[in-house]
């Protein structure tokens, strides 16, 4: 029996973001070390358009409508793809998230069932999952909610939204779905599965906290006294960020073939000899851009700043009004190929969040060689040691201006960088070991149940 992963993304059919890496590399080195492995997730008009995925059927899911079944198989892992009404319109996410999420949470069991399988595990990411997660242990199945974001959490009014869950009505209550008058599906989530995971160890501490724990602490302070939060360190998917076969950068293996892609860098935005600091990175409050921004007229005097991003459209004006500065350069949105050369080409990167559950571009960045300033939260203090980059506390733009400083610093001591570079480069950031702690829990739960 297969374990089944259920998540709004997956690399390389949909991506917003990180989540869609970790649903590309998991299940795949969950695969590789021999378990049968399933991943569901929404058929987009996106991937339909691309013609991708072959079709299976339909199934009709009562209170939902018609449902297409699609697959594909690859590195030994079998994708399901849902498609729905609801996902018949360009784009992941909108407005209507929550009825959307709902409808398909209520059509993960029916269609699996549909199918004949019946999962040894079902293994949910982040709020959109929540309702399988919710639906699978009512039906008494093993479950592992696994939390990448804590801040989006899939409210609406209860009163709109309890029908369209399917949930008994006993669960309209604090102790289960309901939370401040709304539905939320995360919350549904986190009180039925068998145990909770979020993606680095210091995030989950964080979050049982007011702080981080987005009006959620009670109830994570809760599961985590009852033996069922911890955290499991995402991993790099190594075939993928490879300086050694990297197909959008000069390959290299160290020093002397950074310093080509270094060069390429500065020509193509036309930067002079100042080191180049680089940034990829949803523009979110999440990421702490706005500190970025404020630390833009201080930074241009010793940096060249490339930031590539999208999302918050006020931030992005106010990047785009610097691309006059010769020493700054964005570019706005998602491009593969152009982050590649970013990793490739910069001489630091900079990740000033407010908080990072794990973090994946730090991860990339030190594999590419490039030394990461980061603020020390969650995954980025898990991830960065400071010996290697360079961290700070408060999450304000002197802060990172301070970092950012010791980092010049350590660039005028070539030993001294060429040392952190190295032992940057040759850290193992292997999905192996999260496998084996996955592994490890889901035959802690199945003992139990
Ligand atoms: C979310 C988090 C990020 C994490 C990723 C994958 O995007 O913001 O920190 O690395 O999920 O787990």
């Amino acid at each position: 029996a297969p374990t089944v992963h259920v998540a709004s993304e997956v690399f390389p059919f949909s991506r917003t973001g990180g989540l869609a890496d970790v649903l590309g590399a998991l299940p795949a080195a969950q695969a590789a070390a021999g378990d049968a492995v399933m991943v569901v997730s929404p058929w987009y008009q996106d991937l339909a358009d691309a013609g991708a995925v072959q079709p299976l059927g339909s199934v009709h899911v009562g209170g939902v409508g018609e449902v297409r079944l699609g697959h594909e198989r690859r590195g030994g892992v079998e994708y399901l793809f849902l498609g729905m009404e609801e996902f018949a319109r360009p784009g992941l996410y909108h407005p209507d998230d929550v009825q959307r999420f709902s409808a398909f949470g209520r059509a993960v069991l029916p269609a699996l069932q549909w199918l004949n399988v019946q999962p040894r595990l079902l293994h949910g990411h982040d709020w959109q999952a929540g309702l399988a997660v919710a639906h699978a242990k009512l039906s008494d199945w093993p479950t592992v909610l696994t939390v990448h974001n804590l801040q989006y959490q899939g409210r609406w009014n209860l009163h709109e939204a309890a029908g369209w869950t399917a949930l008994p009505d006993w669960t309209f209550q604090p102790d289960f779905a309901e939370f401040h008058g709304d539905l939320n599906l995360l919350k549904a989530g986190l009180v039925f599965a068998d145990r909770v995971t979020t993606v680095s160890p210091t995030y989950a501490h964080e979050i049982t906290t007011p702080q981080y724990g987005e009006g959620l602490e009670g109830v994570l302070q809760r599961l985590d006294a009852e033996g069922r939060l911890r955290g499991i360190l995402n991993g790099l998917d190594l075939d993928r960020w490879n300086p050694r076969r990297d197909g959008y950068v000069m390959n290299y293996s160290g020093l002397r073939g950074k310093s080509s892609n270094r060069r390429r860098l500065r020509e193509e935005f036309g930067f002079d000899r100042a080191p180049v600091l680089g940034t990829v990175s949803r523009l979110a409050d999440q990421k702490g851009m706005d500190l970025l921004l404020m630390a833009l007229p201080e930074l241009v005097r010793s940096w060249n700043v490339v930031i590539l991003g999208g999302g918050d459209p006020l931030l992005e004006a106010a990047f785009q009004g610097w691309n006059l500065h010769p020493r700054v350069a964005f570019v706005g949105g998602l491009n593969e190929a152009l982050a590649h050369r970013i990793y490739a080409g910069a001489d630091a990167f900079a990740m000033p969040s407010r908080f990072e559950p794990c973090g994946l571009s730090q991860m990339i960045a030190l594999r590419y060689g490039t030394l990461p300033v980061v603020r020390e939260t969650g995954g980025l203090k898990d991830t960065v040691p400071p010996s290697i980059g360079f961290t700070f506390g408060p999450a304000t733009s002197q802060a990172l201006l301070e970092a950012c400083g010791e980092a010049l610093q350590a660039r005028r001591d070539k030993a001294d960088w060429e040392r952190r570079v190295r032992e940057g480069m040759a850290l193992d950031f292997s999905w192996n070991a999260s496998a084996q702690a996955y592994r490890d829990l889901y035959a802690k739960i199945l003992a139990e149940c």
